[in-house]
């Protein structure tokens, strides 16, 4: 890896030229370049772990508590010192940046960790960047990321979803797996990753399926890849642009564009999805039912929300693309529709996108581009 060749000295170098070219070392850059050698296999990549909270700070009265807990409650360089193996892999660092359940992440927040990610990520002595963060929204976190940061570098976010006090906590070994592929080659350049429960999964695709259970995050198409016994396993890659290849920056951004959800059912009042629109949001995200569906009690109303916001159509499902028009009327409407994304990450690209456009057809290439 980069690491390596940033680390190696001179004669080291100079002896790896000369057997690039086919020639041999002088015996004295051999012998230079010997102890270099030994160097460089014994270099491990530098990560900075950033702590925010979670079940994975979390603890409980008993052993035995698995659901019933208080979260965010240990510091981050608690939670790695409990990992010893861990410096097997990596020369780590902590940094608490919040202790905090992951339910209260807001935009401001968001952008403090984005922010620091990214700074962290431009130092040439951190090769690597993990997250510690409750997984109640762990989703949102690493998609905001992986839209916003400039870098090749791995970055991990991880979580737990039983405290470390309960029997079997599966935080431990969340947190090596996550180093073992933060430390990888293969890591660099893939977006930002989710490990939980010995898959790698791709921050876009990845949500947490279930409320209580540790195999609880799924992806849309299948996991990146597998750790299995200290080794990270690719078997696909993320087909959508991320990170680099994104034109969303966060730098010199103090504040994203105020982007709400309304959740869809059966008998709503159409004056709570005017309150809603009321307060300001430059978009909506209209969560329907099955295809983004929209009640026929409700049109009028969204179309009276489409006069101060864009409307963006999703689906509740949690799964499968909104198809556009049809019965819905999405042209004539002048309403997007989110493809195959969660109205929550939905509503993080449409706050993104806002800082670059407010043109709902801009907003619709860029969903399916995403
Ligand atoms: C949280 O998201 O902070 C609590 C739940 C969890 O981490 O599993």
């Amino acid at each position: 890896m980069t690491v390596a060749i940033v680390r190696s000295t001179t004669a080291g170098l100079a002896a790896a030229a000369l057997l690039g070219l086919g020639l041999s070392a002088p015996a004295a850059a051999q012998d230079a370049a010997a102890p270099a050698a030994q160097t460089q296999a014994a270099a491990k990549p530098r990560i900075v772990i950033i702590g925010t909270g979670g079940t994975i700070a979390g603890a409980g009265a008993s052993s035995v508590n698995t659901g019933d807990y208080d979260s965010a409650k240990v510091a981050v360089d608690k939670i790695i010192a409990a990992v010893p193996e861990i410096k097997q892999v990596a020369d780590v660092k902590g940094e608490q940046i919040f202790q905090i359940g992951s339910e209260s992440f807001n935009d401001e927040r968001l952008l403090k960790l984005a922010k620091r990610v990214s700074e962290l990520a431009k130092q040439p002595d951190v090769d690597a960047v993990m997250i510690t963060h409750g997984t109640d929204t762990i989703e949102e976190t690493a998609y905001f990321l992986n839209l916003t940061l400039k870098t090749e570098k791995p970055v991990v976010v991880i979580g737990a979803m039983r405290p470390g006090t309960a029997l079997s906590a599966d935080g431990p070994l969340n947190l090596y797996n996550a180093a073992v592929v933060a430390a990888s080659p293969e890591a660099k350049g893939k977006g930002v990753l989710v490990v939980m429960n010995d898959e790698i999964h791709s921050a876009r695709d990845v949500t947490k399926s279930n409320a209580l259970k540790v195999e609880t995050f799924e992806s849309l198409y299948g996991p990146l890849g597998v750790v299995v016994e200290s080794k990270p396993y690719f078997y696909r890659l993320p087909a959508r642009p991320h990170t680099t290849a994104t034109e969303f920056d966060i730098d010199g951004i103090d504040s994203l564009p105020k982007v709400d959800v309304f959740y869809a059912h059966v008998s709503m009042d159409p004056k709570a999805l005017g309150a809603l629109a009321g307060l300001g949001g430059k978009a909506l995200i209209y969560a329907g039912t099955g295809n983004g569906s929209v009640a026929d009690y409700m049109e009028a109303p969204l179309t009276e929300v489409r006069k101060s916001a864009l409307v963006v159509r999703a689906t509740r499902t949690g799964s499968g693309m909104v198809v556009r028009n049809g019965e819905e009327r999405d042209d004539e409407q002048d309403w997007v529709t989110a493809a195959d994304q969660s109205p929550q990450k939905a509503r993080l690209l449409t706050s993104l996108a806002l800082t670059k456009t407010s043109d709902p057809k801009v907003l619709q290439e860029m969903f399916w581009k995403y």
